[in-house]
């Protein structure tokens, strides 16, 4: 495989590692009482809502165990996967570790490959999923669970690791369930992995990937406000990813200070419709034309369009039909509409028609990244402008940067957390702990204050709908408008819209310190303040 001098550069960059980690025998864990889970989820999982939170202590002597532990990319790639692999394999004790190929259907198929000391060797420090690759497959029914069972158990694992996002870790909550009622010795762990940063909680900081993606996308949105003030003649609508979470636009928003940036969860809060949206658009865009500035920057989170109060009563509608007509024929779907869904779906231009009836994924999500929300917005402002008889000149330019940052070298930030958490899965099965998430605490601290713990995966699970059936699943995290982090972003709204105040921060460094995204920091320290 051919490899660039800065891939061969961070192939050869030693890992940063917690002391806390540093020496693997020494590690115990302290019980806490466990956290408290609704009713539904407590007769859902028995075993697992009983789980007291685990932290790790230091001076707990323990023998040198040698453990088997099969390892499993879920969803889509983050920056950093593979430092997860090396931090278990690295924490062996001299046993061995399996990688299940193409996401979850590769433990139900069996399919899998040892994971020998040359392979890890080649993609420690490197992006992408590739050693192993990924899937979405939902790990649901009887039969799922049962064929996970006897691959687990044909294998002899001590432990099977699922690196995935929300849905990934509630497919690990099952298993782990499943797992202790069928008294398999396999435990399960769960990692926070998602480049949308909606994996979090109170102990769970941040997810893996969002660092390095959100790096990579502000380098871009940087290069562009340069440009568009440079070249003086284009607005740039900008769609990030991230699903339904907002918090990589306004990671980003944070880092470049854009003229505009749209947050899905306000305009939920606010109930506004597409007309308001494209309105308040309209506005900043005219102030700017008035200011003598024909040109601007937008940031748009890929799942505004679930949040515009009419299209998510759409997008329910369509979910519902979606679910009945197989296989779904876009006459029988919009024959399905209420008048008032069917009016919406009818406004909208023919190729945002199609992408909102593409099917959705297997966890029964809609596919917002195939979904030209930044399109939509540039057609509807130039509609508007027309009608407002706009006199100064109009030229959107329209981007998605999505792909582009979910397999990008992990930043120092993702190498040192996923190795970290590689290392805290592998201790977490060696001490018998089964139905846990990884996490790592005090991540807004130099990397000699990291701590390492374990909470159970169903402490953070909900009961949601999914394809028109209630289901337990794990929460996804929406950016709070309570945090400080949203609150800088108001503050500094007016400002940005008329001055161009852009800031570029270049492309990402390697050798500079592991610090959090600047809106997680936000958040923490004003979590630590509370605290203190
Ligand atoms: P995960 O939730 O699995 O981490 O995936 C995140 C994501 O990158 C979203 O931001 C995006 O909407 C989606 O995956 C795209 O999915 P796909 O890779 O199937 O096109």
């Amino acid at each position: 495989m051919s490899k660039s001098p800065l891939e061969q550069m961070r192939l050869q960059t030693p890992h940063l590692i917690p002391p806390l980690l540093q020496d693997t025998l020494s590690l115990g864990f302290t019980d806490h009482t466990p956290p408290i889970c609704t009713k539904e989820i407590a007769s859902l999982f028995p075993h697992l809502s009983q789980l007291p939170r685990l932290h790790a202590i230091s001076h707990t002597k323990r023998q040198k165990q040698p453990i088997k532990v099969g390892a499993v990319f879920s969803g889509g790639p983050a920056a950093g996967g593979h430092n997860v692999l090396a931090g278990i394999f690295d924490s062996l004790e001299g046993g061995q570790l399996i990688g299940f190929l193409g996401g979850p259907s590769g433990i139900i198929k069996g399919h899998y490959q040892n994971v020998e000391r040359e392979s890890i060797d080649q993609y420690r420090n490197l992006g992408g999923f590739d050693l192993l690759g990924s899937g979405r497959t939902k790990i649901e029914t009887k039969e799922h669970l049962q064929q996970a069972l006897t691959t687990c158990s044909q294998l002899q694992l001590d432990g099977l690791v699922i690196i995935g996002g929300d849905d990934s870790n509630t497919n690990a909550a099952l298993l782990a369930e499943f797992f202790h009622s069928q008294e398999c010795s396999t435990k399960v762990i769960g990692v926070p992995k998602t480049i949308d940063g909606d994996l979090r909680n109170l102990f769970v900081p941040i997810s893996f990937g969002f660092d390095t993606a959100c790096k990579v996308y502000a380098e871009l949105i940087g290069n562009i406000c340069k440009d568009a003030k440079s070249a003086g003649k284009y607005t740039h609508f900008i769609r990030l990813m991230g699903r339904s979470a907002s918090h990589i636009t306004l990671e980003c928003a944070l880092t470049t200070h854009p003229n505009y940036t749209l947050i899905a969860e306000e305009v939920h809060y606010k109930q506004q419709t597409l007309h308001a949206i494209v309105s308040d658009l309209c506005d900043v865009i005219e102030m700017r034309s008035k200011a003598g500035k024909e040109y601007g920057v937008i940031l748009v989170p890929e799942g505004l369009i679930e949040f515009i109060p009419e299209i998510a009563s759409l997008i329910q509608e369509l979910n519902v039909i979606l679910n009945k007509v197989d296989p779904p024929s876009s006459y029988a779907l919009i024959a399905g509409l209420s008048p008032k869904a069917k009016k919406c779906f009818e406004s909208l231009p023919e190729k945002i028609q199609s992408q909102l009836l593409l099917r959705r994924d297997p966890h029964g999500n809609v596919q917002v990244s195939h979904i030209e929300t930044e399109k939509l917005l540039a057609e509807l402002v130039g509609r508007e402008l027309n009608q407002r008889s706009f006199t100064g000149s109009f030229h959107p330019m329209t981007h998605f940067f999505g792909y582009e940052g979910r397999c990008a070298l992990p930043s120092p930030f993702d190498a040192a957390y996923c190795y970290a958490l590689g290392v805290g899965s592998a201790l977490l099965i060696q001490n018998g702990a089964s139905g846990y998430m990884t996490y790592l605490s005090n991540l807004h601290d130099p990397i000699d204050k990291w701590e390492l713990g374990g909470i159970p995966l169903a402490s953070f699970m909900h009961i949601e709908n999914r394809k028109g059936a209630n289901k337990p699943v794990i929460k996804k995290s929406l950016v709070s408008l309570d945090s400080s982090s949203f609150h800088t972003l108001v503050q500094k709204r007016s400002q940005w819209a008329i001055e161009d105040d852009y800031c570029a921060p270049g492309p990402m460094q390697f050798t500079s310190d592991c610090v959090l995204p600047i809106s997680v920091l936000i958040d923490q320290h004003k979590e630590n303040n509370r605290g203190a």
